[in-house]
């Protein structure tokens, strides 16, 4: 007889993201013509002086170990971004860099929370933080999606009712994945008023932030510099600069929680490869400016899918302002059929007979609703929103 295994890590999912990803590429490998939504990454390449810098440093040797929490020289870059872009003063020991924002969301969850401490997480939200808080040992309080949802995506009275005297950390997530809202200056400033009169760390999930379409994303933390005590900050590579396979993250925030975050960073995956790090730091000197063309095709085809679905009869859909899903509401679609239990079923029904390959919103603490990636080709995309309007039909 073996022991048993860990009652906490027994509570972790895989993520649904990567599973359902995997089937759909499984059926691709068979010859299916299947058309896969359900990714959360950009489909431009890496920007091409990056990948050449990467080449140009493997070169020079610099292959071996390199620094937990990231070397002064691409922590003095993002230093120098978050002050040029975000209007946010960190010195660079506050800044850990990690593998992949998923890391260092990891260890600030194993670093801030006590076992049965609640983390509030507002629905919908990004699948990986209640699995994160379940293996550091504290409990996701899921906020369910309100009814005031999508016109105030952030319901404080809402979110409220939740809150208990072992609330100690709440994560807010703008421009949103899975629904693409954003939080403007109006709202940000309420949130802040709002959390002033708490004593919760603040994790805010920027990582989105090149992908605000309408208006810019302002950090939470500028608009609050009061929280600064109990803010950090997460932001990455992997959408800003199509990156995600570089596996580049980066958190800000008050120097005792960073410490630790590097400190466990250094007992887990280290460091980031050298290498790596000498492509970020190109990639982030670049800024906005590198990333214009494809953030300007985002934008249109963020457009075109909205425009596409308005033209589906009863879906409804949250028109996306940020980050490049559009998140289907289809409980409408699951009254009048009657067909289906949830919306796991209608995702599996549209996979084996539409071939078409989305996220279902269980997944992001939001039954009926489902997340539609446009970061495709829009020729892709014109297709798979067809196959979905005639699947509904
Ligand atoms: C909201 C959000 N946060 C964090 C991440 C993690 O990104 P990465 O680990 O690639 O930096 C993702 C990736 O999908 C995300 O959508």
């Amino acid at each position: 007889m073996t022991h048993p295994l860990s009652k906490k890590i027994l509570g972790v999912k895989a993520s649904p993201t990567i599973t359902l990803n995997a089937k759909a590429t499984a059926m691709i490998k068979q010859g299916l013509p299947v058309l896969s939504f359900a990714v959360g990454e950009p489909h431009f390449p890496t920007p091409q002086i990056v990948v050449d810098k990467a080449i140009e440093s493997m070169r020079a040797g610099r292959t071996k170990y390199g620094a937990a929490g990231g070397g002064p020289e691409l922590r003095k870059a993002i230093a120098t971004k978050l002050e040029r872009e975000n209007r946010l003063k960190f010195a660079p020991e506050q800044i850990v860099v990690g593998i992949g924002a998923k890391e260092i969301l990891f260890h600030l969850m194993l670093t801030l929370l006590n076992d049965g401490d609640e983390v509030l997480l507002p629905a919908p939200f990004w699948v990986s933080y209640a699995d994160q808080v379940i293996a550091a040992g504290g409990v996701p309080v899921i906020v369910p999606v309100p009814d005031s949802f999508p016109a105030n995506p952030f319901d404080i009275a809402e979110i409220e009712k939740y809150a208990t005297p072992r609330t100690v950390a709440i994560v807010i997530n703008s421009p949103n994945n899975p629904s693409g809202y954003v939080l403007n200056e109006g709202k940000l400033r309420e949130i802040g008023a709002w959390l002033s009169k708490k004593d919760w760390w603040v994790i805010s999930d920027e990582i989105y932030e090149y992908l605000s379409f309408d208006i810019e994303q302002k950090s939470l933390l500028e608009i609050c510099p009061d929280l600064r005590d109990r803010f950090i900050l997460i932001n990455g590579f992997s959408k800003s600069f199509c990156m995600t396979g570089w596996r580049v993250g980066y958190g800000a925030g008050p120097q005792p929680v960073m410490n630790l975050v590097r400190s466990l960073q250094s007992h887990s995956s280290t460091c980031l490869p050298m290498f790596i790090e000498d492509a970020s730091i190109v990639a982030i000197n670049g800024g906005r400016e590198l990333m214009r063309a494809e953030i300007a095709e985002m934008n249109s085809l963020r457009k075109t899918a909205i425009a596409e679905f308005e033209k589906i009869k009863g879906l409804p859909i949250v028109e996306p302002q940020g980050a490049f899903y559009v998140f289907l509401d289809l409980r409408p679609f699951m009254a009048n059929t009657g067909r289906f239990k949830d919306t796991m079923a209608i995702c599996e029904w549209l996979l084996n007979d539409a071939h078409v390959a989305l996220v279902p919103g269980e997944a992001f603490g939001a039954p009926g609703f489902a997340r539609f990636s446009y970061a495709v080709a829009e020729e892709k995309l014109r297709e798979g929103i067809a196959r979905i309007a005639r699947a509904l039909a």
